[in-house]
């Protein structure tokens, strides 16, 4: 149920108090009144946070056994597995709200949910695992680095532990790059053609212009975004501009420029056509990607299965037991 499918009717003093807690920057509880409006927000943002971490595990799946070397296995390993807690916490949190998590997954998997389109983009070379690492989590740790601030506590907390390990994986991910960049010729080549491919889709992940974000006045009048699409944005692009020169890559838009009046590194326009495009599932691998997370559920049934009858058989052991 998505916030813009009915328009529930609240009680503007219960809303007023609310608000007034959130203004005072209370933490907000899942046993606490809040907005229906809040919960739905909520609800589709975790889910499709969700969503992106699970999705997202596929892009990177793929080079693990690729890996150079077995260090770099490892760490990707490490990764790939993480992104996967990821996911199971921030679904855990969305069932705080009152969700059933199968309801969410069948979305996915019926593709009426969205998920981060950074990951409908091909990983094809291995210094693309350099891009994502430093690149795509790098921006979500500017992102989930506000987002532990949010209001609501099960989300908030999520997000610390989370953003713990995002900053391994992005410093694993700038390594890669650095080193390549500091290689051959051709490994040089290949770690600016990956950030010549992965620059802009990462700074799509903020969402549209401030302009054009439908839920930003919401989602920041009740504390879960703390800043704006733009504002994170822009801290991003200053963050990485320095990074990036400081391994020799070169950011692909000519029009960056610095403007020292506000200390912020000024880009061309981003190719919103694009990233609606993708959005709406005509990206590079929208189609690969949900058929490689049916075909995993799929596959995953028997497990699914197997935990469901072990539970009954323990839940029957225990009611025997009691009822002795
Ligand atoms: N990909 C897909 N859809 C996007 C998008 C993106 N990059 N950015 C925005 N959208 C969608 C929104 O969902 C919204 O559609 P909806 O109303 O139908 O849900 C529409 O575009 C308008 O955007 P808004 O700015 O109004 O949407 P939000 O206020 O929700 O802001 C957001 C978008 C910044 C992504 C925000 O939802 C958010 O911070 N979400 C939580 C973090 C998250 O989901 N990150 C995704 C990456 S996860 C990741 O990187 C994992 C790491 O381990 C690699």
């Amino acid at each position: 149920m998505t916030p813009t499918q009915s328009q529930p009717v609240e009680d503007p003093e219960r809303v007023a108090a609310f608000e007034a807690r959130v203004a005072a920057g209370e933490s907000i509880e899942p046993k606490d009144w809040m907005p229906e409006r809040y919960r739905r927000q909520l609800v589709r943002m975790m889910s499709q946070h969700a969503h992106s971490e699970i999705v997202g595990m596929l892009p990177e799946g793929n080079w693990i056994t690729r890996a150079p070397s077995l260090r770099r296995k490892m760490s990707l390993l490490a990764k790939v597995q993480d992104e996967a807690g990821h996911g199971l916490y921030i679904y855990c949190g969305t069932e705080t709200l009152g969700v059933d998590r199968q309801e969410l997954i069948e979305q996915l998997l019926n593709g009426t949910a969205k998920y981060s389109s950074i990951f409908n983009y091909p990983t094809l070379t291995w210094a693309d695992i350099g891009a994502i690492g430093w690149l795509v989590d790098g921006a979500a740790i500017v992102n989930q680095t506000m987002l532990a601030k949010a209001s609501y506590g099960p989300y908030a907390r999520a997000m610390v532990r989370i953003c713990k390990e995002e900053n391994f994986h992005k410093r694993q991910g700038y390594e890669i790059m650095a080193i390549l960049a500091a290689g051959t010729p051709a490994q040089h080549r290949m770690a600016q053609d990956a950030l010549d491919r992965w620059w802009w889709p990462s700074l799509m992940m903020f969402g549209p212009h401030d302009s054009e974000s439908s839920n930003s006045d919401e989602l920041m009048r009740w504390g879960v975004k703390r800043k704006s699409n733009d504002e994170l944005r822009q801290r991003f692009i200053n963050l990485t501009v320095a990074q990036a020169k400081a391994i020799g890559l070169v950011i692909p838009d000519p029009q960056l420029a610095y403007d020292e009046s506000t200390e912020n590194w000024k880009i061309g326009p981003i190719d919103w056509d694009e990233f609606w495009r993708v959005v709406r599932g005509n990206g590079p691998c929208n189609r690969e990607r949900l058929a490689a997370r049916r075909a995993a559920h799929a596959e995953g049934e028997w497990v699914r299965l197997a935990a469901a009858a072990y539970a009954a058989k323990q839940a029957r052991t225990v009611s025997a037991f009691e009822a002795a």
